[in-house]
């Protein structure tokens, strides 16, 4: 019996020598103190002996199990501070090291000049309002004082999507009708509505078959071509600065009347000439009137108690002029790099 106990021990010894992790001396805890471990079998055949000799046994084995055990527990300590301690010493994080660069997203440029609009109008009372890009002719035309087979729907060359009836809208203004239609001849009306607009063009520095408006619409007593005057002029003034300075020039659309195309002052040449201004001093932004009667008749609103002004900015040519911008195509390339530069301006 004691022989076979130290023929225990000094495998064990042998074998806890031999033990470099915790895996390692969980095996040797199995194969040593499990159900079917060595110290186990020591006392496998105690049916078969005396009441003297079981003791013996009993006695024996249980001195080896606690001594196994004890060795087991010492160097199961001794193992699990070493491997915690190499896990911290390889999951280090030096903090020294520089961080890895994030590249960071940026407002596109046109929609912070939209942005910059709507701010300005929000803050004189506007609202913002939205519209359907998928229009009706009756919208984009009709109410608007342009009949069909009328020339002035030649200037926009028009995307229809069924017969004549819907079509991809060609300006925002039908969004002027719309809103004086919920309006049910309410006043004051006060909106504006930046979006998406689409023309047969051929693209080039200049033309884009889809391209961005920002259409205003003002409604209510005794208004008059003075305050489209003073409002264009805040607009251009948050844009190009305090001392932009504006003008109207008489034009023609069919839905207002008088029109005007509204000017500003060349900012590169001060009013001198560039070629920027093509040397007239003077840079045209939008176009805008007087809403006219028919207009405001067909949208429930009548004439001779309400009067209203009317714009319509090209949202490309505003973002072109404000960040030097010579080519159209540019806002829907979306070359990240190309873009970035903005960023960089903008926070020098
Ligand atoms: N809708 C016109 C266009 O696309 C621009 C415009 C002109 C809008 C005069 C207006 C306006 O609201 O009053 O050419």
């Amino acid at each position: 019996m004691l022989e076979k106990q130290e023929m225990i021990r000094k495998s064990f010894n042998e074998d806890l020598a031999n033990v470099t992790n915790t895996n390692m001396l969980n095996d040797l805890k199995v194969k040593y103190l499990g159900k079917k471990g060595l110290i186990t079998e020591l006392t496998s055949n105690m049916k078969e002996l005396s009441i003297e000799e079981r003791k013996e046994v009993g006695r024996v084995s249980n001195e080896l199990k606690n001594e196994l055990t004890n060795s087991l527990n010492a160097l199961e300590s001794e193992l699990k501070l070493k491997e915690l301690n190499e896990k911290l010493a390889s999951e280090k994080i030096d903090i020294s090291l520089p961080a890895t660069k994030v590249p960071v997203g940026a407002p596109n440029v046109l929609e912070k000049v939209i942005e910059e609009v709507e701010e300005l109008l929000m803050s004189m009372g506007y609202d913002v309002v939205d519209g359907p890009e998928i229009e009706e002719d009756k919208f984009n035309f009709e109410m608007l004082n342009i009949p069909k087979g009328h020339p002035a729907r030649d200037a926009q060359d028009t995307f229809y999507i069924q017969d004549e009836e819907i079509l991809l809208r060609s300006q925002t203004s039908p969004v002027q009708a719309r809103t004086m239609l919920k309006g049910e001849g309410k006043t004051p009306i006060r909106m504006i509505c930046p979006g998406k607009t689409y023309r047969r063009d051929d693209d080039d520095a200049t033309h884009s078959h889809q391209f961005m408006q920002i259409e205003g619409l003002l409604v209510d007593k005794n208004i008059s071509l003075s305050d489209l005057k003073g409002t264009f002029d805040a607009i251009a003034k948050k844009l190009f600065g305090e001392d932009c300075k504006t003008r109207f020039r008489p034009s023609y659309y069919q839905f207002t009347e008088p029109s005007v195309e509204t000017d500003i002052s060349c900012f590169v040449c001060k009013g001198e000439g560039c070629s920027l201004c093509k040397n007239t001093g003077w840079i045209t932004v939008s176009g805008a009137g007087m809403v006219h009667p028919n207009v405001l008749r067909n949208c429930g609103y009548d004439p001779n108690e309400w009067s209203g002004f009317a714009f319509g900015f090209g949202a490309e040519r505003l973002a072109m002029l404000k960040y030097g911008i010579n080519d159209i195509r540019f806002f829907y390339q979306t070359d990240l790099r190309e873009l970035s530069t903005f960023d960089r301006k903008d926070s020098e």
